[in-house]
């Protein structure tokens, strides 16, 4: 289309025509038809996100930002029906059909596509394994393969936006939803929780990322203050998400429920505009937790872009009174037109509008039932394997499978992350009923799986209610194999590092009657092992997914050679954590308390700082349980020829691995860093490399090294700083087994933030 303006005719003035005319006459009068030449030219795949985003903004209304930047729930809620258009989920925002933006049908999340009410029987989907399961196996290519099929799964059920990429680093080890996280290291959650986000956006999908930042406890979430000094948030937390993000490039980030230094993240205009959209440059757009907004103007000026979950907030803050705050100009024009202007950028960068998903598309369900199984076989960590207990010896007789409904299924942590498992919920009626609730096994049997791999012994099954019972039959057992549940959920911190059900009772009986017992740990993170000087094996399982049962059995009789590392310190006991009970509850048993009853607002002084998991172990000189990076194998590895260089800050290592057993099997070497001349510097993860061997097999590795876990951050400068001197760099097993080091000497460097 071509304006004459003055005479003169030029395409440039025609489009600043068109947005100038649009924008202005529309942003007051009532909305009328863009003039056809200007109907959508943001429809045009050849623009970029930007320029279709500024296009598209031009020609909405006043009303149809504001319609823009709040949403709630996709499903049924507190008497309120699902909205019309909505598939059934976690999120539903209208879309602007007078424009062809589309509704966002938000589901949840990181761990499959989760429908907390099946709108539709049948609506199932393929449970992955817990995100620390994915991370144990140290692959982020692993990691971006779940995400894809999830991703997959979301996009064929009809949702444009995966409510994923749980980011939050595993402070405290007793936090309801580490299962939803990866690590308490800032580099491996970046690394793992990035990949599953460029995984489920592969899909041409929308992925956040959550929860920004210092979510590190369900306890109080909603009024607790985590307080912690900005460069050890920055050396941690945050650098957890700043890592995930530049790998991931997730087109939303979604702020936490607590305050952070006093103030709730969704208002938080340090966390918001100065580190995520400052700092990082950060082009997508902020979305509140479902709950998680307390203002309007605050959070509108701090950053936020999007009220999710209105429902749950004490008003719909970004409705109305957004609207009044813009026009009486509290809120700056400009500011919602930016807030409008990031969402419609992530509508154009994720491809949702060129490619709108459509609900009932096809899903492998085999498929995707093998790649949950394939991370499960890499991520669970073989811990203890005495006299080489295993693998099961095939043409044992008779082998006696305990506990944890190991007949029927798997378990899995609850909240809004659980997913319906394909094929239902293996055993009904378990656990809360109100949410987090219910407990889901997901059906995939170990003992089935075990008496496929056991090549004809007589395999029993008992649920261990009966100690004495459980006793006398184990005695006459040739093996053993107990599994042990430690069920984790949303909103629900554990009380302690415990197995609850008396379960260590029932461990300790048994182990003492049969040496060759081998205890499975269903988890959602460490525990305490008073059992373990008599029990000769042990797995972590994590929550194994999908097909968890056939991946405990393949690892049992050696069909796989586990390689899983801990991603996660096991203390000894509550003791050795900077916080001996979670802070903000005054009694002991919060994994019974009332998930819904209120909390007066408390702090969680962060006094260990960016010294998470093993650094505060290193830091303390005491010994964990088992330490971050530990994992065990069937065939053994040596590491030689550990050298560095270093050009200006970036240093590379080599490092040579060697198979030296009589079976294939991946090693997972690992760089620490100490600054040998700087006592107040932690020990640090600055790299790692999944490496497979065959037996007698060896491989050079080489890595670099993200110069930013090199520095310290330099709150005054507002940036990373890397103090000259030596550099010791690390080759271990593990957090404290260091096998060889060597030197490299860096001149001073400054990095931005
Ligand atoms: C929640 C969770 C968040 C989830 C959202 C929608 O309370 O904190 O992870 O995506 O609500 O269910």
């Amino acid at each position: 289309m071509r304006i004459t303006i003055g005479g003169r005719r030029s395409i440039a003035a025609s489009v600043l025509m068109i947005l100038a005319a649009s924008s202005a006459s529309l942003e007051c009068g009532p909305a009328r038809e863009p003039r056809p030449e200007a109907q959508r030219r943001w429809v045009d795949p050849d623009l970029s996100p930007d320029a279709r985003a500024e296009l598209a903004l031009g020609a909405m209304t006043l009303d149809e930002k504001i319609a823009l930047v709040h949403g709630g729930f996709g499903m049924p809620f507190n008497g309120k029906p699902k909205p019309d258009g909505a598939i059934g989920s976690a999120g539903y925002v209208a879309g602007i059909p007078r424009l062809g933006i589309p509704a966002l049908q938000e589901s949840d999340a990181g761990l499959g596509v989760a429908n907390p009410v099946n709108v539709r029987p049948g609506d199932e989907a393929t449970a992955l394994p817990s995100g620390l399961a994915i991370a144990a196996s140290f692959d982020p290519a692993l990691a971006e393969r779940g995400g894809a099929m999830i991703g997959a799964e979301a996009r064929a059920k009809g949702f444009n936006v995966l409510l994923a990429g749980g980011a939050n680093i595993a402070r405290d080890p007793r936090n309801g939803r580490n299962f939803e996280y990866a690590a308490e290291d800032p580099l491996l959650t970046g690394m793992m929780v990035g990949a599953a986000v460029r995984g489920v956006q592969s899909n041409d999908i929308i992925s956040t990322i959550k929860h920004y930042v210092l979510n590190a406890q369900e306890t109080g979430r909603t009024v607790l203050s985590a307080n912690i000094d900005e460069a050890a948030a920055r050396e941690a937390d945050l650098l957890a998400f700043q890592i995930a993000i530049e790998q991931g490039q997730p087109h939303a980030v979604m702020c936490g429920y607590n305050r952070v230094n006093g103030i709730y993240n969704c208002e938080n205009k340090f966390l918001l505009g100065r580190v995520l959209k400052g700092d990082w440059g950060y082009p997508g757009f902020v979305m509140s937790d479902w709950g998680a907004l307390h203002s309007t103007e605050a959070a509108a000026l701090a950053g936020l872009d999007h009220e999710s979950g209105e429902e749950l907030d004490t008003q719909v803050f970004f409705g109305a009174p957004l609207r009044q705050a813009v026009e009486t100009g509290r809120v700056p024009r400009s500011r919602l037109d930016d807030m409008a202007r990031r969402i419609l950028r992530a509508m154009f960068a994720s491809r949702i509008i060129d490619r709108p998903p459509a609900s009932g598309g096809f899903i492998d369900y085999h498929a995707h039932a093998r790649v949950a199984q394939a991370i499960a076989e890499q991520g669970l960590v073989l811990l203890r394997n005495e006299n080489a207990l295993l693998p099961l010896a095939k043409g044992l007789r008779r082998i006696l499978v305990l506990g944890s409904h190991a007949d029927r299924g798997v378990l899995s942590g609850g909240g809004s992350s659980q997913v319906i498992p394909v094929g239902g919920i293996a055993v009904p009626g378990l656990g809360p009923e109100r949410f987090p609730g219910p407990t889901v096994y997901v059906p995939s049997s170990p003992l089935d799986a075990i008496a496929a791999e056991a090549g004809g012994a007589q395999v029993d099954y008992i649920d261990g209610s009966d100690i004495a019972a459980a006793q006398r039959r184990a005695g006459d057992a040739d093996a053993v194999i107990i599994f042990a549940h430690q069920w984790m959920a949303e909103m629900l911190d554990r009380p302690d590092l415990s197995l609850p059900d008396d379960q260590d009772r029932l461990i300790g009986a048994v182990a003492r009657v049969n040496p060759h017992t081998v205890v499975v740990l269903e988890t959602g993170g460490p525990v305490r092992m008073p059992w373990l000087a008599d029990t000769p094996a042990v797995i972590a399982a994590w929550y194994p997914g999908a097909r968890g049962g056939e991946a405990i059995a393949r690892i049992l009789f050696g069909g796989v050679n586990p390689s899983g590392r801990l991603p996660i310190t096991f203390p000894r006991d509550e003791a050795q954590l900077p916080r001996p009970k979670i802070p903000g509850d005054d009694r002991a048993a919060i994994g019974d308390a009332d998930p819904y009853r209120s909390f007066a607002p408390f702090d969680v002084n962060y006094v260990e700082g960016a010294d998470v998991g093993y650094k505060w172990f290193d830091k303390r000189g005491e010994p964990p349980l088992y330490p971050f990076g530990h994992g065990l194998s069937y065939t053994a590895f040596a590491l030689s020829r550990l050298t560095a260089t270093a050009a200006g800050s970036v240093v590379t290592v080599r490092l040579d691995v060697t198979n030296a057993g009589e079976r294939a099997g991946i090693d997972t070497p690992q760089i620490y860093l100490r600054r040998p001349d700087d006592a107040s510097f932690p020990i640090r993860l600055v790299a790692f490399a999944r490496v497979p061997l065959a037996p007698g097999e060896t491989r050079q590795v080489t890595l670099a090294i993200d110069p930013r876990v090199l520095a310290r951050f330099d709150t005054s400068a507002n940036g990373w700083h890397i103090a000259p001197g030596r550099f010791t760099l690390h080759a271990g097993a593990n957090a404290r087994d260091l096998l060889l080091s060597t030197e490299v000497t860096l001149a001073e460097a400054w990095l931005k933030p």
